[in-house]
């Protein structure tokens, strides 16, 4: 709960450490109804300070202190100061150690921060401020401290005493107890301490270093998961390989272990030697989990590996640096990703993703720059802005520099900074040095923030035989920032002739044309850049690869487009101009939709289409991703006042002409397709990623034509299929149609044969949360009372309240109000169980500016509700309270 009124706190304000703690003694004695944490603190002045004696301040919170010694001498309550969060007192001499004793209570922690309990395993989460809930400290990332910790407990629930670095003791002790003692011997911030006690299994196996030192590899999960471990640990090696070859990043300790657990407020965490996971980033195997969840799980665990070096070698100095680890190594695990499948599917999803919810968030009321400069709650802070935004800004560093000179940035910043917490300034400086290139300016995209918008317009001059390309930029306002100074903006560009080939590019001033494909630096409000030796009027791909995260408008006619579509030779722009073409032919219908009219398809769309579904030379997985219209919520996004009701019913009057004109393309790839699958047993790999996604959405239009060889063909694959993406997909597909019987009976099947199997059921409970069948609400009200379903769970409030409100926008947005009063509901409750879960599930309707007055009023009502319901977490209080100002 608020404790000291919701303070903002600002970098302008940062100070260094006054106190160091150069080691950190802990144990922990675990129990049922308690738990006791002593903490020996080895502590000195900052010897950059001055040599005088200020007061110390640690920090802790729900603590309840027991006993505290200053160098071995008892204090008591005359000798410090405590208040709920603070705990003060005055040392008497440069060097000293302090002895605390604290209760906590583990057992009844529902905020699932600092030590907690998850299906009857000890475990934590410390990032960002959690340790202070542990034992009194000095919980700020740039102090860093050599941990021992010793834990304690029940032997016989509790087998498995885990925590960072490596095992150095163990025992027994009378009553049925235990211990084990590990050591890290890597100084590091209270954030990435962690530890784990409980009845696991773990899956072992061994990496061999560059340099031939051993690595023991073990995922603990529980016992019924064990045989859903082997992804991962594929995972785990190739990240661990991969850091090696593209960064040249060995892991540093004898022992990397990984933890699943069940209740987790994020996806995963990258504390030293010992992530721990959300068991939806660990657990998958073909029965029981899609293709994007074993692609999620490779990601995350290259995610949490990599941040070994980019986090946790080197780590931040504060708070507001969060993007120097989360951007840097997000761009780390996408590239990787690229490499592992496919390069141009990889893009195409996380720019279609970044353009959904961060460009929305951009242009909201919680808008921050990549590294922002003031926060209340900093667990409010961790953004799509600071982690997709921030590895895009760390791809647009890669795209100026080239690979090479980047490497050399990155071996600079690792090797000058190893052991350090520093800012992105730091990184920046690494990057420049390295590279010669002077980044001054580019370092605005840390510092302002909104979604820039880059207009282009072109002129040809037959006669000189010039081709100028015309661009203006700008960035709208956002809080607390109204004028914004230009971009430096990378703009990846070709030039098509009449055939669809390259030009070669040569600019005015240029000895000879150098390359078909180049990067632009765009860094006035207003620039020119002349393409000479233009023979024909040729037509420009710009922004190929989405080099940087701009709004970026061509005045493209539909013709060009899909010639474009065919002929760029960047797959990501001919993605690009699919979706650009469907928007104009979706915002067409809208406004059909608005006027009252009847609808009208292009039937340019269909042609478009259709030849990409006859062409059989073409990446599968690409022609899935070209079926896929723009979502409800991008297009809510690009809208300037978003109607709900005509959105969705262009989309879906779209869908619906698209799945009968091309009954017959869609029937036979799916045919072929399904059959494939049902003669290869499961594999993750691209290749049968692709073959599956191109399967699945060719069933979903199929079905929207309600013929019964589709009702026939769907529930087929739902009863015979071997793997989770068919049997979901069915299953959604069936959710989504008109058969109700059918859909009945699959749901309570489904329902029957994986009750046990949390992880599936929240797919369960999203594929119904999700469907735009009327009466949304009334569907999601009832599982909530589904056994399976726990408001404890953030993977389960998740699944399906949080699908309700962020993929189900016709039933959220009921014109009556009804969801936002539900969402609301959910989130005055959530506020006080798990108050970062409660600030997160409210995002959707902090977007209240972007619709008509009606729901405007009825959006901001709820927030002004929820401001008024009671004593609010600063994680709520400050969301809500920033979207009504
Ligand atoms: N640092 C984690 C990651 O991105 C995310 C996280 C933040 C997890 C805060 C828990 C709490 O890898
Ligand atoms: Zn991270």
């Amino acid at each position: 709960m608020r404790t000291e009124q919701s303070k903002t706190i600002y970098l302008k304000d940062y100070q260094a450490p006054d106190y160091l703690i150069d080691e950190t003694h802990l144990t922990f004695e675990l129990f049922e109804d308690h738990t006791l944490v002593h903490a020996q603190l080895v502590m000195r002045r900052n010897p950059a300070l001055s040599a005088d004696l200020p007061a110390l301040t640690l920090d802790g919170q729900q603590l309840e202190l027991l006993e505290l010694k200053l160098d071995d001498r008892e204090l008591t309550a005359a000798d410090y100061t405590l208040t709920d969060s603070h705990l003060t007192l005055q040392p008497t001499q440069a060097s000293f150690v302090i002895d605390s004793s604290v209760r906590i209570h583990p057992e009844s922690n529902t905020a699932l921060e600092g030590l907690y309990k998850s299906s009857g395993m000890f475990c934590t989460q410390c990032e960002a401020e959690g340790f202070r809930k542990i034992t009194y400290y000095l919980d700020r990332p740039d102090v860093m401290s050599k941990f021992t910790t010793t834990l304690s407990a029940e032997q016989h629930s509790y087998p498995v005493l885990l925590s960072n670095g490596n095992p150095i003791a163990s025992g027994s002790e009378e009553g049925g107890r235990h211990w084990a003692t590990w050591e890290d011997p890597f100084m590091k911030p209270a954030y990435l301490f962690a530890l784990v006690a409980g009845d696991l299994w773990c899956v072992e196996d061994k990496f061999t270093t560059l340099s031939s030192r051993d690595v023991t590899l073990r995922i603990y999960v529980e016992p019924e998961n064990i045989d859903k471990v082997q992804h991962a640990m594929d995972s785990l090696k190739k990240s661990m390989k991969w850091d090696e070859e593209v960064y040249g990043r060995e892991y540093d300790l004898d022992i990397f272990m990984i933890v699943a657990v069940n209740d987790f407020n994020m996806g995963a965490m990258e504390n030293k030697g010992l992530n721990i996971f959300n068991s939806s980033c660990v657990l998958a195997r073909a029965e029981t989990a899609t293709d994007a969840a074993h692609q999620r799980v490779e990601a995350v665990v290259a995610h949490e590996y990599f941040h070994n070096w980019s986090g946790n070698r080197v780590t931040c100095r504060d708070w507001f640096q969060l993007s120097l680890k989360e951007g840097f190594t997000v761009f780390r695990d996408a590239e990787f990703s690229a490499d592992m499948n496919s390069r141009t599917v990889k893009r195409i999803e996380d720019v279609a993703y970044l353009r959904t919810h961060q460009f929305a968030e951009d242009a909201g009321p919680m808008a921050h720059p990549v590294r922002p400069d003031a926060y209340m709650e900093i667990s409010n802070f961790y953004t799509l802005t600071i982690y997709e935004k921030g590895s895009e800004v760390l791809r647009m560093i890669h795209t100026l520099l080239g690979n090479e000179a980047f490497r050399k940035g990155s071996d600079l910043y690792f090797e000058r900074h190893d052991g350090q917490a520093v800012t992105c300034d730091d990184f920046v400086k690494a990057m420049e040095d390295a590279s010669g290139i002077d980044l001054t300016q580019f370092k605005r995209w840390y510092t302002q923030a909104g979604t820039p918008r880059l207009a282009v317009s072109e002129t040809f001059d037959a006669v000189a035989k010039t081709y100028t390309l015309n661009f203006t930029q700008s960035c709208p306002a956002t809080p607390g920032q109204s004028d914004k100074l230009p971009f430096v903006i990378p703009v990846e560009l070709g030039l098509l002739d009449a055939r669809g080939n390259d030009l070669p590019l040569r600019l005015q001033g240029e000895a000879a044309a150098s390359g078909t494909s180049r990067v632009l630096s765009v860094t006035e409000a207003q620039q020119s850049f002349t393409f000479v030796d233009i023979a024909e009027q040729p037509l420009p791909s710009l922004l190929r690869g989405f080099s940087a995260p701009v709004k970026l408008s061509f005045p493209y006619d539909r013709d060009q487009l899909m010639f474009l579509m065919q002929h760029d030779s960047d797959g990501f722009n001919r993605w690009e101009a699919g979706q650009q073409l469907s928007v104009q032919v979706l915002q067409e219908l809208i406004g059909q939709h608005q006027r009252g009219e009847q609808l009208v398809l292009d039937q340019r769309l269909v042609t478009a289409l259709r030849t990409l579904l006859q062409d059989e030379s073409l990446d599968q997985a690409m022609v899935a991703e070209m079926l896929s219209l723009p979502g409800e919520a991008y297009l809510t996004e690009i809208s300037e006042v978003a109607d709900v009701d005509a959105i969705h019913n262009a989309r879906e009057f779209a869908r619906q002409q698209l799945a009968e004109a091309l009954f017959e393309p869609l029937w036979q790839r799916y045919q072929a397709n399904r059959e494939l699958s049902r003669n290869t047993a499961y594999v993750a790999e691209a290749e049968h990623f692709a073959r599956r996604s191109l399967q699945n959405i060719a069933l979903s239009y199929l079905m929207l034509t309600g013929k019964p060889q589709v009702l026939a063909a769907t529930l087929e694959q739902y009863e015979a299929c071997d793997n989770m993406t068919e049997r979901l997909t069915a299953l959604a597909v069936l959710v989504g149609s008109k058969f109700e019987v059918e859909r009945g009976k699959a749901l309570e099947a489904f329902a029957e044969h994986f009750k046990d199997n949390a992880l599936v059921m929240d797919q369960w409970f999203s594929v119904q949360a999700a469907s735009t069948l009327p009466d949304g609400l009334a569907r999601v009200r009832v599982l909530m009372e589904h056994p399976a379903f726990t408001l404890k769970n953030p993977n389960k409030v998740r699944a399906l309240i949080g699908a309700f409100a962020g993929q189900n926008l016709v039933n959220f947005h009921a014109a009556d109000g009804s969801g936002y009063r539900f969402l609301a509901d959910q989130v005055i409750v959530l506020n006080a169980l798990n108050p970062q879960i409660a600030s997160r599930l409210l995002a959707p309707l902090t977007r209240w500016r972007k619709y008509g007055s009606e729901r405007q009023a009825l959006m901001k009502a709820e927030l002004e509700r929820i401001l008024a319901s009671g004593e609010l977490s600063a994680d709520v209080y400050e969301v809500v309270s920033k979207s009504l100002a």
